[in-house]
């Protein structure tokens, strides 16, 4: 069969309160266009993130309830302790509330005042934790990695020498850790190759410095080699998994993505001694070693999660409905960074509103009109997210890229959600020579796009 269809059936359903487009242009007035700012019952289909927004499977909600709440030694977490270290291969697993949560005790373990942090990309809470830990965050993504239409396929990969010649510039003592992202979220969501992988911890191990993956979206990305990486079509993905991880030291992972749970998340490493200072630091601010900021329930749900996204048909499924989105609103001519990625797909909004400016936030001009149109939540990720305001000059340094991220959220929404979506967004494109930019009223000084406010520089919603 030519059609790939969702390999689940649907038990429970939540209902979407439709709204109109008046009442969606008040909605995002009062929200001072942000759409982080807008209540989740107003919007129809929810792109703003992939995590923690997962349905879980009947197994993940039995789970739930044969949670164990003990405050320590919870068989929970023991089940919960198994599954990481057999799909990953680390020792030592500490449980953490989130992904950033993971990130701030690695980077305040290891990390100091003026010392670097390569990644391929560095999402913005890694970035941010790195930072709040006196380190420089560098970001190595390939050429190709930076250009939206250009076809590579594995287009999340590290530039190999442009790691060479950082170790060489600033020496590698200065590198405490080296990060590789996977996939590369803020890069497109696009994958990283094995090869890049090996490489990367080639060059990490050959001047000693550990590798850690960001592991958010580990299966996705292992399927991408499965289906793109010369050598990988027989393996199963739970093979492919173990391998890209023997080359790494330890892993950040945020189970609200491929971990298909609704929170939670986990540092893991071979380094016994390294993990007691981290597991002193986790009692410090996220709980006893053996729930971490995480219930029972929590463990539970993750240790099931982790499992089921192994699957291939859900594998298989899962890049097919976000690709299925990317080459419908392609094909009307909507510019997005190709190929689609695993977990979204990205609009180069630069491209959408050449005549935007990247200092009118043409991003951000896109996302009010996805949701002004279809009550669409998408989220920019460029200059609102990325840029900066020097001090100095109150000018805006901008971001590399300029995109929107529609990202999927797991076993979510079914096609015909999809077809919707693909509707207004060509709706938005149509219309696009009367869409103008933004200016910020208010922004705070790290992680501004969640709590940013916005002025329009045009009548929002088509004039
Ligand atoms: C690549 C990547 N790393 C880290 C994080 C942080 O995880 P969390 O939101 O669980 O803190 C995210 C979250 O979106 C992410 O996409």
């Amino acid at each position: 069969m030519k059609t790939i269809i969702e390999p689940f059936r649907i038990k429970v359903v939540e209902p979407i309160r439709m709204t109109t487009r008046e009442e969606r242009l008040e909605h995002l007035k009062r929200a001072r266009y942000n759409v982080f700012k807008l209540r989740s019952e107003d919007v129809l289909l929810d792109l703003l993130t992939d995590s923690g927004t997962s349905a879980m499977s009947a197994q993940q909600w039995a789970g739930v309830m044969a949670g164990d709440e003990s405050y320590a030694g919870s068989p929970s977490f023991y089940r919960f302790e198994r599954a990481v270290k057999e799909i990953f291969g680390f020792e030592q697993v500490i449980p953490t509330h989130q992904g950033r949560a993971a990130e701030r005790i690695l980077f305040s373990t290891m990390c100091g005042p003026g010392q670097v942090v390569p990644n391929n990309t560095h999402f913005d809470t890694t970035r941010a934790n790195c930072e709040a830990a006196g380190a420089r965050a560098v970001d190595l993504p390939i050429q190709e990695g930076l250009i939206p239409a250009s076809l590579h396929p594995f287009k999340g990969n590290m530039d190999v020498p442009g790691l060479e010649a950082l170790v060489a510039e600033v020496g590698a003592q200065a590198i405490p850790v080296c990060m590789l992202t996977v996939t590369n979220n803020t890069g497109g969501g696009q994958p990283v190759s094995m090869a890049n992988i090996r490489a990367v911890s080639e060059v990490s191990r050959r001047n000693g410095i550990p590798l850690y993956i960001d592991a958010c979206r580990f299966a996705e990305n292992a399927y991408f080699i499965k289906l793109r990486e010369e050598g990988y079509q027989e393996r199963s993905v739970r093979e492919i998994v173990r391998e890209m991880f023997s080359y790494a030291d330890g892993c950040t992972m945020s189970a609200k993505k491929d971990g298909l749970a609704n929170i939670g998340g986990f540092l893991a490493t071979n380094d016994a001694r390294l993990a007691q200072q981290e597991r002193d630091l986790l009692i410090l601010t996220e709980g006893f070693p053996t729930y971490g900021g995480m219930s029972g329930r929590d463990l539970e749900a993750i240790a099931v999660g982790l499992e089921e996204v192994l699957h291939e048909d859900y594998l298989e499924y899962r890049l097919a409905s976000v690709r299925y989105l990317g080459e419908h609103i392609a094909r009307e001519g909507v510019p997005i960074v190709q190929p689609p990625g695993g977990h979204a797909v990205y609009i180069d909004a630069a491209a959408f509103l050449p005549h935007v400016p990247p200092r009118q936030l043409p991003g951000q001009s896109l996302v009010a009109e996805l949701y002004v149109e279809g009550g669409i939540r998408g989220v920019e990720v460029g200059t609102v997210m990325f840029g900066r305001e020097d001090p100095s000059t109150g000018e805006e340094e901008t971001a590399a890229m300029e995109l929107v991220r529609l990202a999927m959220p797991r076993r979510v929404y079914t096609q015909s959600h999809v077809d919707f979506m693909v509707e207004a967004i060509v709706e938005v494109y149509r219309r696009r020579d009367r869409i103008g930019g933004f200016e910020f009223s208010y922004q705070a000084p790290v992680l501004r796009h969640f709590t940013a406010e916005f002025k329009p520089l045009y009548v929002v919603g088509g004039g």
